[in-house]
């Protein structure tokens, strides 16, 4: 938890943090929080809906719609920046058509995040994908990552 949620998170009530965890254990199960889970939720606890949305949509860990079948996390840590990680986002944005800050391709194929180092600095920039490192990657090997990722599934 960066420090800045950190100190958002001891501002909370404790009702609210009861409720973020039990929005954290919806989408341990299912892998993101669906709207019938949140009406569930409102009405066990008697907290208006409109409230737990904006639970789940200041918190950016909460996904409201089901992960891709591939997860990538683009690492943004001090060395990969430096050395390109945002070319690699934009690309790997224009590749899946990624609208509107979503993060994942309307066909559900690939979800696109960030980590921020994950120890591998030497290899930067690099993608994580379902796992693996990907290192010393240039926007311009997105296209074939991609397609090799596609003959997976
Ligand atoms: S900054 Fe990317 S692995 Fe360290």
């Amino acid at each position: 938890m960066s420090e800045k949620l950190e100190k958002k998170w001891e501002q909370l009530p404790e009702s609210d943090k009861q409720l973020i965890n039990t929005l954290n254990k919806i989408q341990e199960e299912l892998g993101y929080i669906p709207h019938y889970r949140l009406t569930e939720l409102a009405e066990q606890s008697e907290v208006p809906e409109s409230q737990l949305h904006g639970l789940v949509s200041f918190f950016n860990c909460f996904r409201s719609r089901p992960p891709g079948r591939h997860k990538l996390l683009v690492c943004y840590g001090t060395a990969c920046y430096a050395k390109g990680a945002p070319l690699i986002n934009d690309r790997l944005a224009d590749e899946l058509k990624l609208e509107d800050n979503a993060d994942t391709s309307t066909d559900g194929f690939a979800t696109v995040d960030h980590v921020y180092c994950v120890g591998a600095c030497s290899q930067a920039p690099l993608v994580v994908v379902d796992g693996q490192i990907n290192g010393k990657l240039k926007s311009y090997e997105v296209p074939i990552l991609l397609n090799k990722l596609r003959k997976k599934g």
